[in-house]
Parts: C-alpha cells; sequence; structure tokens
C-alpha cells in the first residue's frame, strides 16, 4: 500500500524513464546516421536498458496495486550532436535523472515509506554505474580530440557493448 502522491510521484518517474528510452533511442538513430555504428549500438542498447528501468517500475507499481498512468512520450529535442556532443547530452540528462531519482528516494523516506524507499536504492544505484559510464567515453573522447582514428577505435570499441538486462 502506497500513499496517492507517493504513486503519482512513482508514475512520473516511470513515464521520464520511459522518455529517457526514447531519447537514447534517437541518439542512436543520429548516430548511425553520421556512421558512427559503434555509438549507435552503445545509444540503442541504452535504450534497452531504459526501457527495463521503466518495465522494472511498471512492475512494482502493479505489485502495490497502483493504476498505472502511462502518457504521452515527446520526442525528443535534438540538435545535430557531434560525437562527443551526444554523450554530453547524455550525461546531463543522467545528472537531472539522478537528481529527480534522490528527491524521489527523499521523499519515500519522509514519508516512511519504507518499500518503497528499498526500492529506489537499486535507481539510485544504477545511477552511479550509468553516470561513470557516460563519463569514461567522455574523457576518450577528449583525449582523441579531433583525431579520426582514434574516435574510430572508440567507436568500434562501443560497438562490442552487448546488452545485459540490469534489472533481472
Ligand atoms: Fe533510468 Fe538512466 O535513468
Amino acid at each position: 500500500m502506497i500513499s496517492k502522491m507517493m504513486a503519482k510521484r512513482l508514475n512520473d518517474q516511470l513515464n521520464k524513464e520511459f522518455y529517457s528510452a526514447y531519447l537514447y533511442l534517437s541518439i542512436s538513430a543520429l548516430c548511425g546516421n553520421h556512421g558512427f555504428n559503434g555509438a549507435a549500438n552503445w545509444f540503442f542498447i541504452q535504450y534497452q536498458e531504459e526501457t527495463a528501468h521503466a518495465l522494472k517500475m511498471f512492475r512494482y507499481l502493479n505489485d502495490q496495486n497502483v493504476d498505472i498512468d502511462l502518457r504521452t512520450i515527446f520526442a525528443p529535442e535534438l540538435e545535430d550532436l557531434s560525437f562527443l556532443g551526444a554523450f554530453e547530452a547524455s550525461l546531463e540528462h543522467e545528472k537531472k535523472m539522478t537528481h529527480q531519482l534522490n528527491e524521489l528516494s527523499g521523499y519515500s523516506f519522509q514519508e516512511k515509506d519504507h518499500a518503497t524507499y528499498n526500492f529506489l536504492q537499486w535507481y539510485v544505484t544504477e545511477q552511479v554505474e550509468e553516470e561513470a559510464a557516460l563519463n569514461q567515453i567522455i574523457d576518450q573522447i577528449r583525449i582523441v580530440g579531433d583525431n579520426g582514428h582514434g574516435l574510430l577505435t572508440i567507436d568500434k570499441e562501443l560497438g562490442a557493448r552487448i546488452f545485459v538486462d540490469p534489472t533481472i
């Protein structure tokens, strides 16, 4: 049993996770159009991960007997991002997600909703990994700068990423 406000806020977050998936799918398409097929693969897997995050929340809301409120997912507004810009924009997005999840976690604690608090700690920890992965890629791209060979080497490494559902 969770409160109406907690349910509303979790529903908000559920929709944000789906938006994140949509954002990364858009970036994947952009990377593919620019010939960065490795980055396109990396972002496609990011899309799958965000979908898994959303579905984990969906299952929790179902288990808590909450009415699930699926809303319109707006199209991400992307400029024509550079290779580096794609990862920088993603990091900025993840920082916002981290902030929102921390707020949500803090709210559940304030409400003494310990089940939801425990549930949300998975997301809080996941955000640390997400930001670390993006920071590492950004550092590597900055090191190689405009060196085409270096960028293609990084792109190749990004192409090796495979999807492992983080929620199982
Ligand atoms: Fe599910 Fe990357 O936030």
